[in-house]
């Protein structure tokens, strides 16, 4: 009673664009599928770098590996410094980061810091490949703000199968004073957790199953089988009754519509760049390819708890709700329940001078056509050519970019090299995950979505950033364009 007071009430500024669970058709026993057993929470190991001549350096290989994902075989995978998927990264603002990749698989492969905003040189895009055997090195100044931020493979053509098979993980800026002013969980593994959330599809065999068909391209890769960080229908038992989870859809084409098997309510603290400048209690979010969350929730009722991805949402619609993971909160420490807040003050761009203003019109050709395009996949009537360089952008400017969706599928949009505010979509303001700064976000069909960035300080006339769909088999497949910021 007295949260549901609570609920109304926090939500009273957002009215009409929470989403009720209430409102579907909603069986708690639809999800319980799965032949696999329970696992335990797999954490991901932290890297916090090393201290080199004061810049924080990582040291990090691209390996293949095998690895034990199913409970009765083992499968080919490729990592970062691991045989499957990646450490996490931990860094701060202000820091000078230096990355030392080794390409030791032997395919070429680039790997592109989302969501941070560099020099182009170091964004890790398509330009920046790695031959097999061969070694990069990006280094940058951190100028973002403390959130979670994701890595990942960025190769021409190849971006959907290496991060299937396992080439992506997740990194944070932290700030450790500010979380413990403002109250917020912060130790890693203990109250603070990354929840990495990918689906898979498996052979027979027991290895991955990935495919260039069509319809695999058409609709993106999608699996049967939900992994978090790695472990499919894992188990976390959290070590405090209030934690931290950094939501991260990791999914090559996945949009998840997620809520804990008792509805419960749970805060939203931050998006894809950083906190909010208030909390917002909801308790169900939907998350796009690539966008991030930070929610706290409380558990100090102890109960069994899952969280489930509801059916129904996405551009695949699935028969039955499924399984993300499990929580175990009987043996955790029991400390003082989260309080709502003021957060963080974000960044007042309402009154700022617009340099330009672009369209950006998501397109997909069906039929015939599609064979004649490279797969069918545009933006703005253009296929991704490494050799063309779409926009030129001013630096220390501001633009805004409509984003258009003219197919009948939804397209998580992200440009790299900044963290924008969406503005709305369809003249209406964005969800409550849709807050804050964002470097992803969903353009559903037959919506105008209008964002709004800063241009970033880097100049360069030659090396691009990109911008693209986030459903890797769509960026893949040319909808994707380059921009240079000069
Ligand atoms: Cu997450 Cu261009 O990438
Ligand atoms: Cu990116
Ligand atoms: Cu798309």
């Amino acid at each position: 009673m007295k949260r549901r007071t609570f609920l109304q009430h926090s939500l009273g500024g957002l009215a009409g664009l929470a989403l009720p669970v209430s409102a579907l058709a909603y069986h708690n026993n639809s999800f319980q599928s799965h032949a696999y057993s329970r696992k335990p929470f797999a954490l991901p190991p932290l890297d916090e770098g090393k201290w080199v001549n004061g810049k924080r350096v990582f040291n990090l290989t691209l390996q293949k590996g095998e690895s034990k994902i199913l409970d009765d075989t083992t499968t080919e995978t490729i990592g970062i410094n691991q045989a499957f998927l990646a450490p996490v990264l931990r860094f701060q603002k202000g820091d000078t980061v230096k990355m030392q990749v080794t390409n030791k698989l032997e395919e070429e492969a680039a790997l592109h810091w989302h969501g941070m905003i560099l020099p182009a040189s170091e964004d890790g895009g398509p330009h920046q490949a790695m031959k097999p055997g061969k070694k990069w090195v990006a280094e940058w100044k951190v100028l973002n703000e403390p959130a979670t931020y994701f890595y990942h493979s960025h190769t021409h053509n190849h971006t959907g199968e290496q991060v299937w098979k396992g080439l992506a993980g997740q990194m944070q800026i932290v700030d450790e004073s500010q979380d413990k002013a403002l109250n917020l969980p912060h130790e890693y593994g203990i109250d603070d957790y990354p929840i990495i959330i990918q689906d898979r599809q498996f052979e027979e065999s027991g290895e991955f199953f990935y495919s260039n068909q069509r319809m695999h391209k058409m609709n993106g890769m999608h699996g049967d089988t939900i992994l978090v960080n790695g472990a499919i229908n894992s188990e976390l038992k959290p070590g405090t009754t209030s934690v931290r989870l950094r939501l991260h859809n990791g999914s090559n084409a996945r949009f998840y519509d997620l809520v804990f098997s008792d509805q419960r309510a749970f805060n939203i603290i931050g998006t894809d760049g950083g906190l909010l400048e208030k909390p917002i209690t909801i308790n169900r979010i939907r998350l796009a390819p690539a966008e991030r969350a930070e929610i706290i929730v409380d558990l100090s009722d102890r109960k069994p708890l899952t969280l489930v991805n509801l059916r129904g949402y996405g551009n695949v619609s699935d028969s039955r709700n499924m399984t993300v993971m499990h929580f175990n909160s009987t043996q955790s420490k029991k400390v003082k329940p989260f309080k709502i807040q003021p957060l963080v003050t974000l960044p007042n761009w309402s009154d700022v001078a617009i340099a330009q203003t672009r369209p950006m019109n998501l397109e997909m050709h069906m039929g015939p056509q599609m064979m004649f395009t490279s797969g069918g996949f545009t933006i703005n009537g253009e296929a991704m050519d490494m050799d063309v360089i779409n926009e030129e952008l001013k630096a220390n400017t501001f633009e805004i970019w409509e984003l258009k969706n003219n197919s009948d599928m939804l397209h998580p949009f992200h440009v790299h090299n900044t963290q924008f505010k969406i503005l709305d979509k369809n003249g209406i303001q964005p969800h409550p995950w849709e807050q804050g700064l964002k470097d992803t976000v969903t353009v559903h069909d037959n919506e105008v979505v209008r964002i709004l960035f800063p241009t970033g300080p880097y100049q360069n006339s030659e090396v691009p950033y990109m911008y693209h769909c986030h459903i890797l088999e769509h960026e893949d497949a040319g909808m994707m364009g380059q921009f240079t910021t000069t």
